[in-house]
């Protein structure tokens, strides 16, 4: 890959560990990813979901201008930085495997030149709901969640459900955008085409008894990125019900 006179992977942070970046560059949105990885490592590629997320937010500016967003399962970062050109903080996180936190600073560095919001980069685990205190009170601030397809393990669908419900109980209201795909299949057990992982997240939100608000968007916005907007792709806008 040829990279732009801009880039450097040289990472550096603030007194708040937030990224310093080059805010008078200029360039285009270049990313580092990877076309295919083992199961464990999917996050080092960019996903469909992810690119609809994107599109979403420069569709809709007046949505994210000036706030707070944070994004879960991040990946190479591609729908943060992209709210990075509106917001005024972003929060970036992933599960820190195979260095993929680093491939996030490196490409938020690389495209430093549309970014206006400040950044923060870290590992947030839907296994784990015990944040450390300091990650906590800054993502309690947020009140735009994103997460792009991260529902296609049954474990970490259960997690992420689970990291949803306690960011959507804070007392500073927040709405939830989830892209993912629905990934048909056909099962011989139900002789049926099943979307198994989207099924999965339906029934672990009735099990939890959780009172969210789930509205369907339509993916008809426009689209700055060139990717195969299947049909089988959706938005929802998730919101707890008791903080209406
Ligand atoms: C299919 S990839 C999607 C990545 C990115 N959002 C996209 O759409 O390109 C799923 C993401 O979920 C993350 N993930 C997997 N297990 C996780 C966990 N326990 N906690 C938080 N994120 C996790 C992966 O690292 C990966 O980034």
């Amino acid at each position: 890959m040829i990279k732009p006179k801009y880039v450097s992977d040289i990472v550096t942070h603030d007194s708040d560990d937030d990224l310093d970046v080059d805010r008078q560059a200029e360039g285009k949105l270049v990313l580092e990813h990877r076309v295919s990885t083992k199961l464990q490592h999917v996050g080092l590629q960019v996903w469909r979901g992810a690119l609809l997320l994107a599109d979403y937010i420069l569709s809709n500016p007046d949505l994210f201008k000036d706030k707070t967003v944070l994004e879960l399962g991040a990946g190479v970062g591609l729908t943060s930085i992209v709210a990075s050109f509106l917001a005024d903080k972003v929060i970036c996180t992933d599960v820190d495997v195979e260095g993929i936190l680093k491939l996030i600073r490196k490409n938020f560095v690389r495209n430093s030149a549309y970014s206006k919001s400040k950044i923060l980069i870290k590992e947030l685990d839907f296994l784990n709901l015990q944040w450390p205190t300091f990650l906590h009170k800054r993502i309690d601030e947020a009140t735009i969640i994103l997460a792009a397809d991260v529902i296609y393990d049954e474990s970490i669908t259960e997690g992420f459900v689970l990291t949803l419900a306690k960011l959507l109980n804070s007392e500073n209201p927040k709405a939830a955008y989830v892209a993912l795909e629905k990934r048909y299949v056909f099962t011989t057990a139900n002789m049926d085409t099943v979307a198994p992982m989207y099924e999965e997240f339906l029934k672990c939100i009735e099990r939890q008894n959780l009172k969210w608000h789930i509205e369907y968007i339509k993916i008809d916005f426009p689209r700055y990125f060139k990717y195969d907007r299947v049909r089988h792709m959706i938005l929802m806008k998730i919101e707890n019900k008791l903080s209406e």
